[in-house]
């Protein structure tokens, strides 16, 4: 997959893996990620898929309707690049932190729903249940932070509630935080992330 790694500067620190929204790419999410922690590794991966010349990771079929064979087979391909770029560039593979926005955050979701070892812990900037009326694999403990839009037209907050709700059945440790604005990522919910952040790894 088209990437970009940085090597940090705090060898204790995980591994940020960068996921950005429908129409970004590897380049969208650095500055965010050095506002989270500027001494982490950093691997920004673009999506694999192409709507109307945007990446994405994963098709969909409609505004908020995914293509699930295509939503499996592109978590598939995203966790098998994990571990090969985790060989690549020599990080440890069980520390990854996924920062996610949007179609970014669908597909961390959709690597926490499907695999018990993907992540070690994510930020999900507005993200959405990627599947439904499956069982989750048990995910004791996996900090989890989700940034939400109260005016969200696109990720209602019943989509981050039931978000929270699943992935807190499976035995994730979920911080909500709303805020009172739409899809965008503010500077308030970039703050939020990262205090979460710090009191997990700083
Ligand atoms: C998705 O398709 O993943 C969501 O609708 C969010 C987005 O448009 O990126």
């Amino acid at each position: 997959m088209q990437h970009i790694f940085y090597k940090g500067t705090d060898e204790t620190k995980p591994t940020l893996l960068l996921l950005h929204g429908t129409g970004g790419n590897e380049e969208s999410l650095i500055g965010l990620a050095k506002e989270i922690d500027e001494t982490a590794n950093i691997l920004s991966v673009r999506g694999n898929v192409l709507e109307h010349g945007m990446p994405r990771f994963f098709r969909r079929l409609a505004e908020g309707v995914f293509d699930i064979e295509d939503l499996i087979f592109r978590t598939k391909e995203l966790y098998g690049f994990l571990q090969e770029a985790a060989q690549q560039y020599g990080f440890d593979r069980q520390r990854i932190v996924a920062i996610g926005y949007s179609n970014g955050a669908n597909i961390a979701a959709s690597l926490l729903f499907h695999y018990d070892d993907a992540l070690a812990g994510a930020i999900l900037h507005h993200p959405m249940v990627p599947r439904r009326g499956i069982e989750l694999p048990q995910l004791s403990s996996i900090p989890v932070f989700i940034g939400a839009g109260t005016n969200d037209p696109m990720c209602t907050a019943q989509e981050s509630e039931d978000l929270e709700t699943l992935l807190t059945s499976a035995g994730a440790k979920v911080t909500t935080k709303w805020f009172d604005f739409g899809h965008q990522l503010t500077i308030p919910e970039v703050h939020a992330a990262k205090e979460w952040y710090n009191s997990i790894y700083a």
